[in-house]
Protein backbone atom coordinates (compact mmCIF):
# COMPACT_ATOMS: atom_id res chain seq x y z
CA UNK A 1 0.00 0.00 0.00
CA UNK A 2 1.25 3.36 -1.03
CA UNK A 3 2.27 5.55 2.02
CA UNK A 4 -0.10 8.80 1.83
CA UNK A 5 2.61 10.00 4.28
CA UNK A 6 4.14 13.56 2.39
CA UNK A 7 7.68 13.68 2.35
CA UNK A 8 9.67 15.73 4.42
CA UNK A 9 13.33 16.26 3.31
CA UNK A 10 15.83 15.44 6.39
CA UNK A 11 16.27 18.89 8.46
CA UNK A 12 19.09 21.00 7.56
CA UNK A 13 20.29 23.70 9.35
CA UNK A 14 22.96 25.57 8.09
CA UNK A 15 25.96 28.14 9.97
CA UNK A 16 28.00 30.32 7.56
CA UNK A 17 30.26 33.05 8.23
CA UNK A 18 34.13 33.94 8.55
CA UNK A 19 36.86 32.56 9.62
CA UNK A 20 36.87 32.57 13.65
CA UNK A 21 33.44 33.81 13.47
CA UNK A 22 32.76 30.40 16.05
CA UNK A 23 30.62 28.91 13.72
CA UNK A 24 32.84 24.89 13.73
CA UNK A 25 31.73 25.58 18.07
CA UNK A 26 28.31 26.70 17.50
CA UNK A 27 27.52 24.32 15.10
CA UNK A 28 29.37 21.31 16.99
CA UNK A 29 27.21 22.08 20.15
CA UNK A 30 23.94 22.77 18.52
CA UNK A 31 24.16 19.37 16.34
CA UNK A 32 25.13 17.72 20.23
CA UNK A 33 21.74 19.05 21.67
CA UNK A 34 19.34 17.86 18.88
CA UNK A 35 20.95 15.02 18.29
CA UNK A 36 22.07 15.94 14.09
CA UNK A 37 24.94 14.97 12.16
CA UNK A 38 27.52 17.39 12.02
CA UNK A 39 29.36 18.70 8.66
CA UNK A 40 32.37 21.00 9.37
CA UNK A 41 32.97 21.95 5.79
CA UNK A 42 35.91 23.83 6.00
CA UNK A 43 37.59 20.60 7.03
CA UNK A 44 37.31 19.28 3.94
CA UNK A 45 38.44 22.36 2.13
CA UNK A 46 41.22 21.98 4.83
CA UNK A 47 41.92 18.39 4.20
CA UNK A 48 42.21 18.95 0.53
CA UNK A 49 44.37 21.70 0.94
CA UNK A 50 47.27 19.16 3.10
CA UNK A 51 46.67 16.82 0.53
CA UNK A 52 48.27 19.24 -2.22
CA UNK A 53 50.98 20.04 -0.24
CA UNK A 54 51.30 16.32 -0.03
CA UNK A 55 50.89 15.63 -3.38
CA UNK A 56 53.15 18.48 -4.46
CA UNK A 57 50.28 20.28 -6.80
CA UNK A 58 50.29 24.25 -6.97
CA UNK A 59 47.44 25.91 -5.50
CA UNK A 60 46.51 27.52 -8.63
CA UNK A 61 46.41 24.41 -10.57
CA UNK A 62 42.30 24.01 -10.66
CA UNK A 63 42.50 21.11 -12.61
CA UNK A 64 44.73 18.38 -10.91
CA UNK A 65 43.29 19.84 -7.84
CA UNK A 66 39.93 18.41 -8.62
CA UNK A 67 41.11 15.11 -9.81
CA UNK A 68 43.21 14.83 -6.60
CA UNK A 69 40.11 15.36 -4.69
CA UNK A 70 37.60 13.29 -6.90
CA UNK A 71 40.52 10.25 -5.49
CA UNK A 72 40.83 11.22 -2.18
CA UNK A 73 40.51 8.79 0.53
CA UNK A 74 38.51 11.04 3.67
CA UNK A 75 37.38 9.75 6.93
CA UNK A 76 35.68 11.59 9.89
CA UNK A 77 35.31 9.02 13.08
CA UNK A 78 34.38 10.42 15.98
CA UNK A 79 35.54 14.17 15.61
CA UNK A 80 38.79 12.83 13.84
CA UNK A 81 39.64 13.65 10.13
CA UNK A 82 41.61 10.93 8.57
CA UNK A 83 43.82 11.59 5.03
CA UNK A 84 44.33 7.86 4.35
CA UNK A 85 43.58 6.47 7.02
CA UNK A 86 45.90 8.95 9.26
CA UNK A 87 44.98 11.31 11.55
CA UNK A 88 44.96 14.81 10.95
CA UNK A 89 42.95 16.62 12.49
CA UNK A 90 45.58 19.03 13.94
CA UNK A 91 47.54 19.55 11.41
CA UNK A 92 44.81 20.68 9.02
CA UNK A 93 44.27 23.28 11.99
CA UNK A 94 47.92 24.99 11.15
CA UNK A 95 46.85 28.74 9.65
CA UNK A 96 49.40 27.79 6.17
CA UNK A 97 46.61 24.75 6.21
CA UNK A 98 44.04 27.48 6.32
CA UNK A 99 45.66 29.81 3.90
CA UNK A 100 45.98 27.04 1.23
CA UNK A 101 42.70 25.87 1.98
CA UNK A 102 41.35 29.63 1.23
CA UNK A 103 43.51 29.62 -2.40
CA UNK A 104 42.53 26.69 -3.58
CA UNK A 105 38.13 27.12 -2.76
CA UNK A 106 38.72 30.37 -4.84
CA UNK A 107 38.46 27.76 -7.83
CA UNK A 108 35.27 26.45 -8.98
CA UNK A 109 36.16 22.96 -10.09
CA UNK A 110 37.10 22.21 -6.83
CA UNK A 111 33.99 23.50 -5.53
CA UNK A 112 32.28 21.29 -8.13
CA UNK A 113 34.57 18.60 -6.88
CA UNK A 114 33.68 18.84 -2.75
CA UNK A 115 29.78 19.08 -3.36
CA UNK A 116 28.70 15.48 -3.44
CA UNK A 117 30.99 14.62 -0.32
CA UNK A 118 29.27 17.59 1.64
CA UNK A 119 25.29 16.63 0.73
CA UNK A 120 26.25 13.25 1.57
CA UNK A 121 26.22 14.21 4.94
CA UNK A 122 22.50 14.81 4.95
CA UNK A 123 20.99 11.84 6.90
CA UNK A 124 18.34 11.23 9.18
CA UNK A 125 17.73 12.90 12.02
CA UNK A 126 18.89 15.92 10.86
CA UNK A 127 22.19 17.71 9.95
CA UNK A 128 23.69 20.64 10.84
CA UNK A 129 26.20 22.13 8.61
CA UNK A 130 29.37 25.01 8.85
CA UNK A 131 30.99 27.15 6.33
CA UNK A 132 30.72 29.84 4.08
CA UNK A 133 27.95 28.44 1.41
CA UNK A 134 26.58 26.02 3.18
CA UNK A 135 22.81 28.06 2.85
CA UNK A 136 23.47 30.07 -0.29
CA UNK A 137 25.02 26.54 -2.37
CA UNK A 138 25.18 23.51 -0.89
CA UNK A 139 22.14 23.37 1.09
CA UNK A 140 19.71 26.05 -0.59
CA UNK A 141 16.26 23.95 1.28
CA UNK A 142 18.15 23.96 4.83
CA UNK A 143 14.99 25.04 7.47
CA UNK A 144 17.26 27.30 9.23
CA UNK A 145 20.08 29.82 7.93
CA UNK A 146 22.34 31.23 9.92
CA UNK A 147 25.05 33.76 9.34
CA UNK A 148 27.54 34.54 12.43
CA UNK A 149 29.39 37.78 12.51
CA UNK A 150 31.64 39.10 14.95
CA UNK A 151 34.25 41.96 15.15
CA UNK A 152 37.71 40.56 13.06
CA UNK A 153 39.90 41.78 16.55
CA UNK A 154 36.87 39.29 18.27
CA UNK A 155 37.51 36.68 15.50
CA UNK A 156 41.80 37.00 15.88
CA UNK A 157 41.40 36.80 20.19
CA UNK A 158 39.30 33.40 19.74
CA UNK A 159 41.71 32.36 17.26
CA UNK A 160 45.00 33.61 19.05
CA UNK A 161 43.09 31.39 22.46
CA UNK A 162 42.83 28.23 20.32
CA UNK A 163 46.27 28.47 18.82
CA UNK A 164 47.72 28.35 21.81
CA UNK A 165 45.45 26.09 23.07
CA UNK A 166 46.48 23.37 20.07
CA UNK A 167 49.68 23.58 20.52
CA UNK A 168 51.22 26.54 17.55
CA UNK A 169 52.62 29.47 18.14
CA UNK A 170 50.30 32.89 17.32
CA UNK A 171 50.84 36.68 17.22
CA UNK A 172 47.62 39.05 16.97
CA UNK A 173 49.32 41.34 14.38
CA UNK A 174 49.82 38.63 12.38
CA UNK A 175 46.54 37.06 13.04
CA UNK A 176 44.39 40.25 12.30
CA UNK A 177 46.22 40.65 9.00
CA UNK A 178 45.79 37.14 7.94
CA UNK A 179 42.30 37.30 8.66
CA UNK A 180 41.38 40.46 7.12
CA UNK A 181 43.34 38.97 3.82
CA UNK A 182 41.45 35.48 4.16
CA UNK A 183 38.32 37.60 4.59
CA UNK A 184 38.80 39.71 1.26
CA UNK A 185 39.61 36.46 -1.09
CA UNK A 186 36.48 34.87 1.29
CA UNK A 187 34.09 37.36 0.21
CA UNK A 188 35.56 38.70 -3.12
CA UNK A 189 35.89 35.53 -5.39
CA UNK A 190 33.20 34.88 -8.01
CA UNK A 191 32.84 31.34 -7.26
CA UNK A 192 30.37 31.12 -4.13
CA UNK A 193 31.23 34.14 -2.25
CA UNK A 194 30.99 34.26 1.66
CA UNK A 195 27.56 36.18 2.04
CA UNK A 196 24.70 35.45 4.11
CA UNK A 197 22.03 33.79 1.88
CA UNK A 198 19.05 36.22 1.52
CA UNK A 199 16.61 34.06 3.63
CA UNK A 200 19.63 33.91 6.72
CA UNK A 201 18.76 34.91 10.26
CA UNK A 202 22.27 37.55 11.42
CA UNK A 203 23.84 36.74 14.49
CA UNK A 204 26.70 38.65 16.03
CA UNK A 205 28.70 37.08 18.38
CA UNK A 206 31.29 39.68 19.31
CA UNK A 207 29.41 40.21 22.71
CA UNK A 208 27.66 36.67 23.04
CA UNK A 209 29.24 33.89 24.96
CA UNK A 210 29.08 30.56 23.13
CA UNK A 211 25.98 29.29 25.36
CA UNK A 212 23.81 32.41 24.33
CA UNK A 213 24.73 31.74 20.35
CA UNK A 214 23.91 28.28 21.03
CA UNK A 215 20.34 28.74 22.77
CA UNK A 216 19.56 31.23 19.68
CA UNK A 217 20.43 28.55 17.08
CA UNK A 218 18.46 26.17 18.76
CA UNK A 219 15.99 28.43 19.50
CA UNK A 220 15.17 29.49 15.84
CA UNK A 221 15.25 26.08 14.93
CA UNK A 222 12.50 25.01 17.37
CA UNK A 223 10.51 28.30 15.92
CA UNK A 224 11.11 26.99 12.52
CA UNK A 225 9.72 23.40 13.26
CA UNK A 226 6.67 24.42 14.82
CA UNK A 227 5.60 26.04 11.66
CA UNK A 228 5.99 22.46 9.63
CA UNK A 229 4.48 19.78 10.30
CA UNK A 230 6.12 16.24 12.36
CA UNK A 231 7.23 13.84 10.08
O1 LIG B 1 36.18 27.45 8.10
P1 LIG B 1 37.64 27.22 7.88
O2 LIG B 1 38.49 28.37 8.33
O3 LIG B 1 38.09 25.91 8.44
O4 LIG B 1 37.81 27.12 6.28
C1 LIG B 1 39.08 27.13 5.66
C2 LIG B 1 38.97 27.77 4.27
O5 LIG B 1 38.20 26.93 3.42
C3 LIG B 1 38.28 29.13 4.24
O6 LIG B 1 39.18 30.21 4.33
C4 LIG B 1 37.56 29.15 2.92
C5 LIG B 1 37.35 27.71 2.57
N1 LIG B 1 35.95 27.26 2.72
C6 LIG B 1 35.10 27.54 1.69
O7 LIG B 1 35.49 28.20 0.72
N2 LIG B 1 33.81 27.07 1.73
C7 LIG B 1 33.37 26.39 2.78
N3 LIG B 1 32.12 25.94 2.80
C8 LIG B 1 34.24 26.13 3.88
C9 LIG B 1 35.53 26.59 3.81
Amino acid sequence: MKSTRPFYPTPVITIDGPTASGKGTVAALVAAQLGFHLLDSGALYRLAALASVRYAIAPDDAESLAKLIDDLHITFREGLAQLDGVDVSNEIRAEEVGNRASMIAAHPAVRTALVARQRAFRKLPGLVADGRDMGTVIFPDAVLKVFLTASVEARAARRHKQLIQKGFSANMDDLLRDLRERDARDSNRAAAPLKPAADAQLLDTSALSVDQAVEQVVQWYQESSQLRPAR
